[in-house]
């Protein structure tokens, strides 16, 4: 199969790169073709180890966050006519690596036959807790408003895709609610992550991961696959290193 593995990374976040690629190459879909879609503000050549998959850099502004994250479906359509040409379609937080194998488990029934193409990670964080405590946007004026009594699951952002069509199609809807709600004023609580939620209580998922493949390093570690390596949020996510707060925040 031809797998495209998405990576946004600006600002600061592109210090996670090297790693997540280097545990990529070990660890995901290996027997098939990887291709790498890299969105970067800084020159590819610059940035990129040597890989053995394909490369596809595309440009993505520095933005303040969370605008890297609540634009990643935006920034990534730009990719949309090459992704389509890939069977399989995924985005993966650049602050996570692999650490073991990530493969045909995720790709959901053969390319073409009929089904419902996505693939979504159950979030960490919720798996033992009430559903009233699930961060889902519950604010009516929100293009991603799950209304009380809907949803089955809290996912995370972290990890996602599907089949290239389905996926590609998930992500023109959820950019053009992002975009509604921006038009309004409006950003969903947890920006990209509340779109999805909402997507897929509307198209249920067709393969449904454990969070063993988007986790804390501490977490499970006789059965995690992805693990997430960002630490001092505060920091990573300040513009200028001179605005660094000096406490960290999880
Ligand atoms: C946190 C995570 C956030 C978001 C949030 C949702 O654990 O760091 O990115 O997913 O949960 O409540
Ligand atoms: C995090 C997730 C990111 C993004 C973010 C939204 O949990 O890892 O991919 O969705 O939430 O703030
Ligand atoms: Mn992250």
């Amino acid at each position: 199969m031809k797998v495209a593995l998405c990576i946004i990374a600006t600002g600061k976040y592109k210090r996670f790169l090297c790693e997540l690629l280097a545990t990529a190459e070990r660890y995901f879909c290996a027997g098939h073709e990887v291709q790498l879609f890299v969105f970067t503000d800084a020159d590819p050549i610059l940035i990129l180890p040597p890989s053995s998959f394909r490369l596809h850099p595309f440009p993505a502004p520095h933005e303040p966050w969370p605008g890297p994250t609540l634009h990643r479906y935006r920034t990534m359509l730009q990719a949309a006519d090459d992704l389509l040409a890939c069977d399989y379609v995924y985005y993966i937080d650049v602050d996570s690596r692999f650490v073991r194998p990530v493969g045909e488990e995720i790709f959901g029934g053969a390319p073409g036959a009929p089904g419902r193409g996505l693939t979504a990670t159950i979030h960490f964080g919720y798996t033992n807790r009430p559903r009233g405590e699930w961060t889902y946007e519950h604010r009516p004026f929100s293009r991603a408003c799950v209304w009380p009594g809907e949803g089955k699951r809290y996912y995370c952002g972290g990890f996602q895709g599907g089949r290239a069509a389905n996926y590609v199609e998930a992500m023109r809807i959820m950019n053009a609610a992002i975009a509604d709600d921006e038009g309004h004023g409006i950003t969903a609580v947890w920006h990209d992550e509340s779109h999805w939620n909402r997507y897929l209580i509307d198209h249920k998922p067709e393969v449904e991961l454990s969070h063993d493949y988007m986790c804390p390093p501490q977490w499970r570690p006789q059965t995690q696959r992805i693990v997430i390596v960002g630490k001092n949020n505060a920091e990573i996510r300040a513009d200028r290193p001179e605005e660094t707060p000096s406490h960290a925040v999880v």
